[in-house]
């Protein structure tokens, strides 16, 4: 996976090594956030049992198999909420990509952690921003960086303010579109519309309208999810996502919209696990990277899956920046695609699935 270890990597390292001498005095109080099983993996059984979020499902995957094949005590809790950080000593966490994401952790940690809480965050240095530092040190008294080691560095924060309060998910009115958007800090776009996602919007009429059974393939905050469960007002709509910030969000934007009963929502990656013929229509705005890496596998996956879960005769509609290749892919692993509106950035297509596709 893209941006994210298959096995222990240069951030793992710095942030075990970082950690090293408070270990042993936090056993049973530490908590690993963002990891992909490169640091579960390297901790001593001894320092257990660990508390351990990771946003991405498949990230979870791979701590769940990594823990399996040590002795350390791991427990895997897929909500970042105060269960996963409560009374935490020692916070091992991969710096996420985003502020608000970082944010969301900072507010946590500094709420319910122990009151001498070190929370250890290690990233690349080409990802690290001085934002990082403000961000953290709204909630932290003390911040600081270690020295660089292999192109990687970690913050340091502690003293925490313990009157933080969480403030996500953040909730924002959108008046053309008459609807609230609920955002977690790792979902994509936050509570604003996404230009792509807003661009597809005003396809809305063109889509299957008879479509009772509806997919929104990686939902982030749940916009086209919650507008096409409003519009359809038969259909049901699975959303799915691979981001536990990215599936409470559309939960909360649905429940926010007076939806939550149309609206299921399902943390997978691609469409894994979903039934094949199911939907008659499935929207995507597909994401181009995995973690901090430009790469399209997702986005082919997605397609792949979509192309399964289609009923023969059902549309994808797919929007995406002009310059990827997903025009020939759509075409190549759902059906005939049309482009259906294209823009200085954006390409709207639309792809019938055939009979009989393979995953
Ligand atoms: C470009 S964003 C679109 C979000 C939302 N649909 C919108 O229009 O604002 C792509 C979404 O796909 C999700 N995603 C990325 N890889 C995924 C995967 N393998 N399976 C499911 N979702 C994935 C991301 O978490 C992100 O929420």
């Amino acid at each position: 996976m893209g941006g994210m270890p298959d096995a222990q990597d240069a951030i793992d390292r710095i942030i075990l090594q970082q950690a090293a001498d408070r270990l042993t005095g936090a056993a049973g109080r530490i908590t690993v956030l963002e990891d992909a099983g490169g640091i579960v993996s390297a901790l001593p059984p001894g320092v257990g049992p660990v508390r351990v979020h990771s946003d991405s499902w498949m990230s979870e995957q791979r701590v769940a198999a990594r823990a399996s094949r040590t002795e350390l005590e791991v427990s895997l809790d897929p909500t970042l909420g105060p269960a996963v950080l409560a009374g935490a000593q020692l916070v091992l966490l991969r710096l996420p990509k985003s502020l608000a994401a970082l944010e969301e952790i900072a507010e946590l940690v500094a709420a319910v952690a122990a009151p001498d809480v070190l929370l250890v965050g290690g990233g690349r240095d080409k990802h690290m921003t001085r934002g990082m530092n403000a961000v953290l040190s709204r909630h932290f008294a003390d911040v600081s960086a270690s020295l660089g080691q292999q192109k990687c560095r970690v913050l340091f924060a502690a003293r925490p303010d313990r009157t933080a309060t969480s403030s996500y998910p953040r909730r924002e009115w959108h008046d053309d579109l008459q609807l609230t958007v609920c955002a977690h800090g790792a979902a994509f776009a936050g509570t604003s519309i996404d230009l792509g996602t807003r661009y597809l919007l005003g396809f809305l009429d063109r889509m299957a309208p008879a479509a009772r059974s509806v997919v929104d393939l990686g939902c982030g905050t749940g916009v086209l999810a919650t507008v096409l469960a409003r519009r359809l007002s038969e259909a049901q709509v699975l959303a799915v996502d691979d981001s536990a910030a990215a599936c409470r969000s559309t939960a909360a934007t649905a429940e926010a919209n007076d939806l939550a009963d149309r609206v299921t929502v399902r943390r997978a990656d691609a469409l894994h696990g979903t039934s094949d013929h199911l939907a008659d229509l499935i929207v995507c705005n597909p994401p181009f990277h995995r973690g901090t890496t430009r790469d399209s596998s997702s986005a082919f996956d997605m397609f792949a899956g979509a192309a399964r879960v289609l009923r023969p005769g059902g549309e994808l509609w797919t929007v995406f920046n002009s310059h990827l290749p997903y025009l020939p892919a759509l075409r190549r692993r759902v059906g005939p695609t049309q482009v259906i509106g294209q823009n200085r950035a954006y390409v709207v297509t639309r792809s019938v699935a055939a009979a009989d596709v393979q995953e």
